[in-house]
């Protein structure tokens, strides 16, 4: 057994999210971003399928992307017969104007003689917390969020996924304004349990 690698046992136990609309820039560089998504990309993957993969978003898409989603909000709040205020539609056009950098973890999840789906979408879970300790171990800030257009079928093609495809989420990377913050955490007795016979 090696012996234990305490600046990572201190690192895992104080990691945590920081809300998107909390950070500013600094973000990571291209080569940063590159090694984050490497770190990202080593996970369990039963039959060493990769059934994921990663989008990274530019700065003019990330606008374009925006004007789509509100777009898309207003068609919906018709719909749902109410009107967006100025608020709420400058939260939709800055969804991804938020951070510096925002990449989404695609699943491409298939079925499989072997592989169940289910194993697939774990591991695209396991790349999507990957990527938040790849860039908290950077020095940087990082939050998983979906919201409601990773689910919007009609922004799916916007957003650059392919059939088949769903999105884990997309990962927000920067730099916090203030200090973090700590939210509960489950009792690990409530979640952990002996079965001895
Ligand atoms: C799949 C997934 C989707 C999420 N989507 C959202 C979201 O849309 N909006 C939100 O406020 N939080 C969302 N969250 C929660 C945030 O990631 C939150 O920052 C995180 O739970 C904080 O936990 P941590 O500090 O342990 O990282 C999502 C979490 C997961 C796992």
């Amino acid at each position: 057994m090696e012996s234990p690698n305490n600046s990572v046992i201190n690192f895992m136990r104080n990691r945590r999210s920081v809300p998107a609309k909390l950070m500013v820039g600094p973000g990571p560089d291209s080569d940063q971003l590159r090694t984050i998504l490497e770190i990202a990309s080593r996970v369990p993957d039963h039959g060493k399928l990769a059934p994921w993969r990663f989008i990274r978003y530019g700065k003019q898409k990330s606008i374009n992307i925006g004007e789509k989603i509100l777009s898309r909000a207003k068609e919906i709040a018709i719909v749902e017969g109410r009107v967006l205020s100025e608020d709420e539609m400058e939260i939709e056009r800055n969804r991804f104007l938020r951070t510096p950098v925002v990449v989404a973890v695609v699943s491409c999840a298939q079925l499989h003689p072997k592989i169940p789906q289910w194993e697939q979408i774990l591991s695209c879970g396991a790349v999507a917390m990957n990527l938040l300790i790849g860039a908290n171990a950077h020095g940087y800030d990082a939050q998983w969020l979906t919201e409601w257009y990773a689910y919007d079928e009609a922004l799916n093609t916007e957003l650059g996924l392919k059939t088949g495809e769903r999105f884990a989420g997309f990962v927000h990377i920067g730099t916090r304004q203030n200090p973090k913050g700590e939210r509960s955490r489950p009792e690990l007795d409530d979640i952990y349990s002996t079965l001895e016979n």
